[in-house]
């Protein structure tokens, strides 16, 4: 049985993060989707909204399961036993941040590998922060988010 964490911080979920989950769940029997609880970074949706909007949005996927995490990944992973990270490459400018996470959760743990998965060229350059800016200045991001996703977007600007 592989089970595998997808982790980051969701942002809120973009289709670009879907795209991936989708696309994990197939490749591993277990896939858990862990949002990162940092109070340090300034979010825009607290852990349980974007853990909420998670449930929601992959409700129809039976082996994925969302949770949060603070903390280090390598911890969590080992909490729950899992040994693969997957995470999205989209252009190259990712590379460096996502090689640099890569080893350095191999150094904190040497039985943790990192599987990336290339985004599909549709979500090339999407981002949560594109996302958000795009909302607001309440210009045209469908195609970017689910359904849900917008409805929350336009509740925190009031639009
Ligand atoms: O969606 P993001 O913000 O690119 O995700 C980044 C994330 C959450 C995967 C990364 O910041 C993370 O794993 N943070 C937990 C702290 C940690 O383990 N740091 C050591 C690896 S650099």
């Amino acid at each position: 049985m592989t089970t595998a964490v997808y982790p980051g911080s969701f942002d809120p979920t973009t289709n670009g993060h879907i795209d991936i989950i989708r696309r994990a769940a197939k490749i591993v029997d277990t896939l858990i989707v862990a949002v990162l609880d940092n109070h340090a970074k300034n979010s825009m949706f607290s852990v349980a909204e974007r853990v909420s909007h998670l449930k929601e949005i992959t409700k129809d996927i039976e082996n994925v399961k969302i949770d949060s995490f603070s903390g280090l990944l390598v911890d969590f992973a080992k909490i729950n036993n899992v040994k693969m990270i997957v995470r999205g490459l989209r252009a190259l400018t990712d590379f460096e941040f996502e090689f640099q996470m890569a080893l350095t959760n191999r150094e904190l743990s040497g039985e943790i590998e990192t599987l990336f998965i290339p985004t599909s060229k549709e979500y090339l350059f999407l981002s949560s922060s594109v996302v958000k800016e795009i909302a607001r200045f309440s210009g045209d991001y469908s195609g970017m988010v689910p359904e849900i996703i917008k409805r929350e977007l336009e509740r925190k600007f009031n639009i």
